[in-house]
This record gives C-alpha cells, structure tokens and sequence, in this order.
C-alpha cells in the first residue's frame, strides 16, 4: 500500500510544547528509527512526555502516528480513515476523521463510526534507545 522507497525521510520539527510533534527519523532498509527521547520535552522548568508522536513520510501522503503505552509499548498507526481514506488527526488518546467522524483509539480500534475497519498498524521493535517501525 505505502510506496515508501528507499528515499530519506522528511524530518519536520514543530514546536516543542505542540502536540503535533514530527519526530526527526532514520531509515534503515525498512524501518524507521525513531529515538525514544523524541518522546521527551521541557515545559518551563519540568520534563513531560509526549503521549504520541507523527511520523511523516516522504514517499507517502499519510504520515504514522506513534503512540507510547509504556517505555517498551508502542503503536504505530496509519492516519489513513478506513472508510473512505481521509487522513486523521490526532486528539491526545484517539484519533478523529475531520470528513464524516469516525473515531479509532491509540491502538487502532474503531471506536465509533461509519469506519468499521481497525486502521493499519505497523510492527514496532524497540531497544534502549529507539523505536523500530517496520514498514
Ligand atoms: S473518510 Fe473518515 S469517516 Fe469517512
């Protein structure tokens, strides 16, 4: 489905307290390398965790979103909306289609309709240091 090549990925930095963060990315053959510590930013004068991060592709219109359950749980999902293909967005814990409402939860599951297929979801691999998504 994703044509991802072997071309560099874009590495797009938004603001640091925005909850759209990109993260800067690696590829590797098919993966993406994702360092832990993008997870990770300074507000004033304490250190928070990002719930999730995105991912953009260069070689394809939908970026991933990265979601973090635990230090060695991940979900990496397409923004892709299984109804009729409009890209997500992403609200905190879920994600909502802006074309007609449909709703999946951080794991990909639909939560509410007219979806009615979980959305893609890419194997993650993780070490001390990074998050391995398998394209
Ligand atoms: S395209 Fe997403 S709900 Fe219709």
């Amino acid at each position: 489905m994703l044509c991802l090549g072997a071309v560099g990925l874009s590495a797009v930095l938004q603001g640091c307290s925005s909850s759209n963060y990109f993260a800067k990315t690696q590829l590797d053959a098919k993966r993406i390398a994702v360092k832990k510590s993008e997870f990770v930013f300074v507000d004033g004068e304490k250190t928070k965790q990002r719930k999730y991060i995105l991912v953009r592709l260069d070689q394809s219109e939908f970026p991933i979103c990265l979601y973090k359950h635990s230090e060695t749980e991940y979900s990496a999902l397409l923004m892709y909306c299984t109804h009729k293909g409009c890209e997500l967005l992403a609200q905190g814990e879920y994600l909502v289609c802006p074309c007609h409402g449909s709703e999946f939860n951080n794991r990909g599951k639909v939560l509410n309709p007219p979806a009615d297929q979980d959305l893609q979801q890419f194997k993650t691999i993780v070490d001390n240091e990074n998050i391995y998504i398998q394209l």
